[in-house]
């Protein structure tokens, strides 16, 4: 953090908050609110003269309120910039002439009542999200008593506790007496592995921080008795079973069950009662202290900034990278990064690694200075844009703007456009087109491949990413699934207009299948969502026209569902058996009576 605070090529703003930005790769524009710290960092020693004079005492956010602080204060021991911050709600001074005796004290006059915050712009060209976690709150499990008792510590208050520089510098005490308890007992999994409360993820470094305090603790005590209760260890990781088994070699016991229970007796000591996994008994354990092993949630603002860079949530609500093993720091939005626990649950080793990972794709980017764009991107038509503004609202990846009030028509940023389509297939004027994968370039393929004999054929649009490859991964695992199946892929489910669909039912087609990734797997981050409205959309208008809904299907299938695929043209072959060329016939008549059937100008 010095060095960061140091280095002459890094600006660090501290007390700030990103609050918007625009612009893409290579170009972002971030607009940074810099809170006022009413003291001049530049001059400031961190003396603490004017926090031995501050009259307002309220509780240390660093030590998790287990000690206090003042209104003026450091906000924690190695603090970069090395200078005080002067909290406006809380301090007396609202209007100086009330207080002010900080003022007096500071001999270098760095305190200034008058200070506000700013606003700052910066350019940038990629941007790493690392906006860390949240412990769980455990106040919500009532069994353990958090709240109620103040002998139950989370983890994290049990670390600045044993700190060297927490409240008590390093000596562990109970809360209520201030005497050295003779007996902890740790709970594992406390907001982690169950859907009801907290996640249902695994948070990946609370049983190693268990191990970790139970050999700080018998280090210190050695006659502290400790009980850690778990469902399971896990102790993957270099070197970390063998902490786990020395953990075990210093008496420390191991306790397969989770408490039900945590009473208080009258001496403040604890009466936790377990069903004792083993045996199935249930065990009543007398501890001084108990400390819940709380998991990791995703930061607070992670919604926020998902808004802002147009990022991709997991459903745990952790940030998602844009392929799991082949680009695991990136973000589906070019020029964005992960470091650290914003993208899942991380220990420190990991969160260094993929933070070195991260500045080496940063720089690559870069130091390149250009960037290369795919071929397959959108483009606006001018002359056909009525400035609806559907376009940039379906765009995953914010990258068309349109001034819907003074109608210009919309403007497509090449370098933030992935190509997924989505533009072009909603666009009902036609005037978005999508290079290689033109609405001429489809629908052509819809004739040609019904050209002969529709009514024996299954017309499929496929997604590149997933459905195109599991038909793929079907083919090569020797599957057998009807061969009457004519696909066309897109790159993905997005771009299928309503307009092809209704090609394909008009040039004679029993059956039309849409199929792309999972929901969630989308590789334009959520562009199949529209995939889904669309193809409902259709299904409303076909049954106003008098045909079956159910002949136009949407399905998802992965790269790795080869059988799925199978198994789902398999179906489509024994929905396609259902229609009859009657079916098809009038099918045909309707649609010829009524071109554009989705409001728009017929496809040319
Ligand atoms: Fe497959 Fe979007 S990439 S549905």
């Amino acid at each position: 953090m010095t060095d960061v605070g140091r280095h002459p090529r890094i600006k660090l703003h501290t007390l700030s908050e990103v609050v918007d930005v625009k612009g893409y790769v290579g170009n972002f524009e971030a607009r940074i609110l810099k809170k006022a710290r009413y003291v001049d960092e530049k001059e400031c020693t961190a003396c603490g003269d004017c926090a031995k004079v501050c009259p307002v005492v309220r509780p240390d956010e660093f030590n998790l309120g287990l000690s206090s602080r003042k209104a003026i204060h450091s906000p924690f021991p190695q603090a970069v910039p090395s200078a005080y911050v002067l909290n406006p709600n809380e301090c007396l001074g609202h209007n100086p002439a009330v207080c002010a005796k900080c003022v007096e004290a500071c001999q270098k006059g760095c305190i200034n009542f008058h200070m506000s915050d700013e606003e700052i712009v910066e350019k940038v060209g990629t941007i790493v999200v690392a906006t860390g976690l949240e412990p769980y709150d455990p106040t919500q499990m009532d069994e353990y008593g958090y709240t109620r008792f103040e002998n139950v510590l989370t983890s994290l208050e049990l670390e600045r506790l044993v700190n060297a520089g927490g409240p008590t510098r390093g000596e562990l005490v109970r809360p209520t007496d201030h005497r050295r308890p003779r007996s902890i007992g740790f709970v594992q999994c406390v907001g982690s592995r169950q859907a009801r409360k907290g996640g249902s993820y695994c948070s990946n470094v609370c049983c190693m921080n268990t191990v970790k305090s139970t050999l700080v603790l018998k280090e210190h005590y050695p006659d502290i008795d400790i009980k850690v209760f778990y469902m399971d260890i896990r102790a993957f990781g270099k070197g970390f079973e063998d902490l786990y088994m020395r953990s075990r070699r210093l008496g420390v016991q191991y306790i397969r069950g989770l408490p039900g229970s945590v009473e208080e007796a009258e001496d403040r000591s604890l009466r936790v009662a377990v069903e004792n996994g083993a045996g199935g008994a249930l065990d009543f354990h007398a501890l001084d202290m108990l400390v819940l092993a709380v998991g990791m949630m995703p930061s607070a603002k992670t919604q926020k900034i998902q808004e802002m860079l147009g990022l991709q949530l997991s459903p745990d609500g952790f940030f998602l990278e844009a392929h799991p093993k082949l680009q695991p720091v990136d973000a589906a939005t070019r020029g964005v990064f992960y470091a650290g626990c914003a993208e899942g649950p991380k220990d420190i080793k990991e969160s260094v690694t993929q933070a070195s990972a991260t500045a080496a794709r940063a720089i690559r980017l870069m130091h390149r200075g250009v960037i290369q764009t795919e071929p397959i991107t959108s483009e606006v038509m001018a002359e056909l844009c009525k400035s609806c503004g559907k376009c940039a609202e379906v765009c995953p990846y914010n990258a068309i703007t349109v001034d819907v009030k003074k109608k210009t028509p919309a403007v497509v940023r090449t370098a933030a456009c992935a190509g997924c389509g989505t533009c072009a297939a909603e666009c009902r004027f036609g005037a978005i087109s999508m290079n290689h994968f033109t609405d001429r370039q489809i629908t052509n393929q819809v004739d040609s491949l019904l050209a002969e004999e529709p009514g024996e054929k299954i017309l499929a649009f496929a997604c590149t990413w997933c459905s195109y490859a599991g038909a793929d991964y079907a083919g090569v695992s020797r599957l057998q699934y009807p061969p009457n199946v004519r696909l066309i892929r897109t790159m993905c489910s997005g771009r299928v207009d309503e307009d092809f669909i209704w090609r394909g039912f008009e040039q004679g087609a029993p059956v039309v299948l849409v199929s792309g990734c999972h929901i969630g797997d989308c590789h334009y981050i959520d562009a199949n969502k529209w995939t889904v409205k669309r193809v409902e959309r259709v299904r409303k208008k076909m049954e106003k026209l008098g045909l079956r809904p159910e002949r136009l299907q949407l399905e998802w299938v992965s790269a790795a569902e080869g059988a799925r695929f199978a198994r789902v043209m398999q179906q489509m072959e024994e929905l396609r058996g259902s229609v009859t060329a009657g079916e098809i016939a009038e099918t045909i008549r309707i649609l010829r009576e009524k071109p554009g059937t989705d409001g728009a100008e017929p496809v040319q």
